[in-house]
């Protein structure tokens, strides 16, 4: 046992080919369908906590700012989890730093909790294996199961809390496919994927998502295997647009898209009527993400630069997941 409670991890950001979208069980994140992501090179956090018996409340710092409030609250929540399995009553002082701007549409909660799983276990000596991981990043942030493992991933829907974990498809290498954010508005979503994820059951179309996607699933899985850009656009496009559907026909209903987000979309297939093999996928918010082939890249940046709607692109590679870490860089 280590003197100080206290460990570093980095953990990645993902996007997710298949979305999740409901929740079986919300309070403990499980969802109803299994969703498959790739871990994205461009968009970490940086986690390190320390535990200590001089602490009288949890406090947490996002890239040099300290956080009360509601964000606070949640990663209390997920410390609650961690400490339990120590188990200790020791509070923790959480600083994190993003390589990314936060509040760009870019799911730093998958990132975040990932890294505070790993870090909270690590400094309090907490010994997990890597599917035990997944489901307890999963209690932070369904999304942050899929942030643990390298590489392509998939999160099972699973029954219960052991049954909903993640685990590798694909290793970072096996594809080397980018994912292009493309930044075209700064505002603050004003519903988070919490809110949607509670929506979801309202929507008349919710039933006709859950029945389509076992066959969408295993179109993206043989599209990996096959390294099919082609088979894996249509389905990630479709998959999308069906989440966008059930947000949309939600009580109340939910507008993620900006009118910059609709021309990026006619953008895009535009350019594959020219031949330019890209294809999009929307998260919970109004910018775009452009996947393509790494020798597509380039073309797809020059075009992107010819549109004024975007404001900032970030192009990641497909990464590993979540590590342990000594050094304080990313
Ligand atoms: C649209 O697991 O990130 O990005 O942590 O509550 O925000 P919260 O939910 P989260 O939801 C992800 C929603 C999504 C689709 C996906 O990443 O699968």
């Amino acid at each position: 046992m280590s003197d100080r409670l206290k460990a570093t991890a980095i953990a990645p950001s993902n996007i997710a080919f298949i979305k999740y979208w409901g929740n079986a069980d919300s309070r403990r994140n499980i969802p109803f369908n299994n969703s498959i992501s790739m871990n994205l090179s461009a968009a970490r956090t940086r986690t390190t906590i320390e535990f200590d018996p001089s602490f009288t409340g949890d406090t947490l710092i996002i890239d040099g700012r300290p956080i009360t409030g509601a964000a606070r609250a949640r990663v209390s929540r997920h410390l609650d989890h961690i400490r339990a399995l120590a188990p200790t009553d020791l509070y923790a002082r959480v600083v994190s730093e993003n390589n990314f701007p936060m509040g760009t549409g870019i799911a730093s909660s998958a990132a975040a909790f990932a890294a505070l799983s790993m870090a909270g276990t690590a400094a309090l000596n907490i010994d997990l294996d890597e599917r035990q991981m997944t489901e307890l990043a999963r209690l932070g942030s369904g999304s942050a199961a899929r942030s643990i493992p390298d590489g392509y991933v998939e999160l099972k829907a699973g029954g219960g809390h052991t049954t909903a974990f993640a685990y590798t498809l694909y290793a970072p290498n096996y594809w080397n496919l980018r994912d292009i954010v493309v930044i075209v508005s700064r505002e603050e979503k004003p519903v988070g994927s919490s809110e949607g994820h509670l929506a979801a059951e309202t929507s008349s179309h919710f039933a006709t998502r859950l029945a389509e996607l076992p066959t969408r699933l295993k179109a993206v899985r043989q599209a990996i295997r096959n390294r099919d850009i082609e088979a894996l656009g249509e389905a990630i496009e479709e998959d999308a647009i069906s989440l966008h559907v059930v947000a949309m026909t939600s009580r109340p209903p939910i507008y993620y898209w900006a009118p910059a987000t609709i021309r990026l979309i006619h953008a895009v297939q535009a350019w594959r009527r020219d031949g330019l093999p890209v294809y999009f996928t929307l998260d919970a918010g109004p910018n775009v993400h452009l996947i393509c082939e790494a020798k597509h890249e380039t073309d797809v940046l020059a075009r992107l630069a010819d549109i004024d709607d975007v404001l900032e692109t970030l192009v990641s590679q497909p990464a590993e997941g979540a590590r342990l870490t000594e050094a304080h860089l990313f």
